[in-house]
């Protein structure tokens, strides 16, 4: 008998006990090499020892603090994730919470337009985020959803010209559809969306997996030259503790005047002493330049090992986020099974894709080590 509701569908049958360096342990001892990260959140590893220390002095010093009063470590990892200066940050405790205060500061910039977004995106499960995502998987059972929301085909360049209109207020976008099956934006795409945003229609980046390092940059956009007006982020961003943050440009500070919007938990000290230490390691020296080049490496060890087999229709790329479409004939459920079996951990994404997110700290022997478990196992 379970006390906990069935949402999550019938759990995979391990548990485990800890983790260590970019491994997690099951009860019998068993080591699996992680290419999972916990859905692109332990990105640093489960061996952060700077975070661990940060979080562990943060506990006995004051673990919480209302917003009610100032709190230095907010304004530290603000002025950390502002990276060209531009921007001031609302913190909250999830993606879809980062979403909602954008949508929320959407409405009051631009009050009573419309928000367009793209088939397959993702961006939560509250009821601003999941209007903008146009799953019907997600959205069923749930009307009426919120009104005044648009779709659109992503890198579709005239499905979106087609789709704005003069009431089009603002664009969500990921420029990796994550959950939707690892998608990359095409640079057309990007470009298109560039020029909507020149005309005046604010353009909102969904940072939530691809940010805090994951594709070798602070944040994805930064590989095709696009400035977003709002930037959300979460996952990475705490290395295992809840945070998510809302970046906007400090024009449109005035809109989200006092009583606005507000958290109790959002940018808790915990949460912010985890995230500085997380982004002092991703804006120091190295750091990222080495996550691109550990992102070329596994590019040339999935091109060796896996293309051209009969199982892997296409691999899709952009920095440590992989997608291996599979051929019809293959389940992806069946090979997530299999490669737990070799103790390999990976994910799915939309229709039979595999999605390998590795922490960033991942050696390239390590990352040989699971491209070629993969090889064995398709
Ligand atoms: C792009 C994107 N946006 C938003 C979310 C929602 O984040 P959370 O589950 O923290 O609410 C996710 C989660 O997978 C995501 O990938």
């Amino acid at each position: 008998m379970t006390h906990l509701l069935q949402n999550y569908g019938s759990r995979i049958p391990l548990t485990f006990t800890h983790g260590e360096d970019v491994y997690l342990y099951d009860q019998t001892g068993k080591q699996y090499l992680d290419f999972t990260s916990g859905i692109g959140v332990m990105n640093l590893g489960y061996s952060f020892e700077a975070g661990k220390a940060a979080v562990k002095a943060q506990v006995d010093a004051l673990a919480h603090l209302s917003n009610l009063y100032e709190n230095p470590l907010q304004e530290d990892v603000a002025a950390l994730l502002d990276f060209d200066g531009q921007y001031q940050a609302f913190f909250a405790n999830s993606g879809t919470e980062a979403n909602e205060a954008a949508l929320k500061l959407v409405r009051l910039i631009k009050p009573q337009q419309t928000i367009l977004s793209f088939v397959d995106g993702f961006h939560g499960r509250t009821f601003g985020a999941m209007s903008a995502t146009m799953q019907d998987k997600i959205q069923n059972g749930f009307a009426p959803l919120l009104p005044g929301f648009v779709k659109a085909i992503y890198n579709d360049v005239e499905s979106l010209a087609a789709a704005v209109t003069a009431d089009t207020g603002a664009i969500i976008v990921e420029i990796v559809q994550g959950e939707g099956g690892v998608t990359p934006i095409t640079a057309d795409f990007a470009a298109a969306l560039k020029a909507y945003q020149a005309q005046g229609i604010l353009l909102i980046v969904d940072e939530v997996q691809t940010g805090n390092g994951r594709t070798g940059k602070l944040f994805a956009f930064e590989h095709f030259g696009l400035l977003p007006d709002i930037i959300t982020s979460a996952k990475g961003l705490g290395n295992g503790l809840p945070v998510g943050v809302m970046l906007a440009k400090r024009d449109y500070a005035p809109y989200f005047s006092a009583g606005k919007h507000g958290s109790t938990f959002g940018g808790n000290p915990l949460a912010m002493a985890s995230a500085k230490a997380v982004l002092n390691v991703l804006t120091s020296a190295d750091f990222l330049a080495e996550v691109r080049d550990k992102a070329d490496f596994l590019s040339h060890a999935l091109q060796q090992h896996l293309s051209g087999k009969a199982s892997v229709k296409e691999i899709r790329q952009l920095g440590l986020t992989v997608g291996i479409a599979l051929s019809d004939e293959y389940q992806v459920a069946q090979v997530l099974a299999e490669a737990r079996k070799h103790g390999l951990l990976v994910l799915s994404a939309g229709h039979n894709v595999i999605r390998l997110l590795p922490p960033l700290v991942m050696t390239k022997a390590q990352l040989t080590e699971g491209v070629e478990l993969l090889e064995a196992i398709l």
